[in-house]
């Protein structure tokens, strides 16, 4: 069966000091984790500090981006060579605030799905409408077309791992009903189906847009729903432990 994620991405926050604390307090409320996997995203400035509390622990460490080249002329950017180097397992892809601030588009996530899965990082895929694409009812065409596209050319799906973002749920504190997520990470994962067949059943499908511990469990309770990206509630110790704790109590 698939194993769960919870993938805290810290965003744009935290200084060293802020994100060693984090981590340690993190690292000492997850004991042993049953069929499941805690993932830390820090901020580039704080991925080696944080890679070295979390080493050895049961905790994954992530890049919230990278660039699609190993390495050369391309000031400010971050090669996965340098993320795998520094210990992470996954990357985050195509979050909805790199392709809205940031101009990301389909064809540049692809390029960096197929980088990360090359040098054998962890694409963490992130999908999913905005409001205005909800209200003219596209979600299905737009989080179609960003899988599809994303994963364009990806042979092999098994260290791809899909996270479903209404962006009008990220940071809001609307969160989406579980009939709401369940519904589009069926559709995600019957996409998935016609394409890599029996491999679909074993990809992780994570619900991401105002997680808290206090609505995770309806969330998780449902068939395709995989686990979380969680923003804000990963910021706080108690927060995200109760996330950590709800879903493994569930699944
Ligand atoms: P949020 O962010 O939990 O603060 O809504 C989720 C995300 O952007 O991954």
């Amino acid at each position: 069966m698939r194993t769960w994620i919870v993938a805290g991405n810290w965003k744009m926050h935290n200084t060293n000091e802020e994100s060693v604390a984090l981590a340690k307090a993190i690292k000492d409320g997850v004991s042993s984790l049953k069929n499941g996997e805690v993932v830390l995203a820090p901020p580039f400035t704080s991925l080696y500090r944080v890679a070295q509390i979390i080493k050895g622990s049961s905790i994954s460490l992530a890049a919230q981006n990278m660039f699609y080249e190993d390495k050369g002329a391309f000031t400010g950017e971050i090669s996965p060579v340098m993320l795998k180097d520094i210990g992470c397992t996954y990357v985050i892809i195509g979050h909805s605030e790199r392709r809205k601030y940031f101009h990301e588009k389909d064809a540049d996530v692809n390029l960096k799905v197929k980088k990360a899965l090359a040098l054998g990082l962890k694409p963490i895929m992130c999908v999913g409408e905005t409001d205005e694409e909800r209200e003219k009812n596209v979600t299905r065409a737009v989080v179609g077309r960003q899988v599809k596209e994303g994963l364009r050319g990806v042979d092999k799906i098994d260290n791809v791992v899909i996270a479903y973002e209404p962006v009008w749920a990220i940071g809001t504190g609307k969160v989406a009903t579980p009939a709401q997520a369940q519904d589009v990470h069926a559709f995600i994962r019957a996409i998935l189906k016609d394409i890599y067949h029996d491999a679909a059943a074993g990809i992780r499908i994570l619900y991401g847009g105002s997680v808290t511990a206090d609505n995770i469990s309806e969330l998780i309770a449902m068939e395709d729903i995989d686990g979380a990206l969680v923003g804000g509630a990963s910021l706080k110790t108690d927060g995200f432990l109760g996330i950590i704790k709800n879903i493994a109590g569930e699944k």
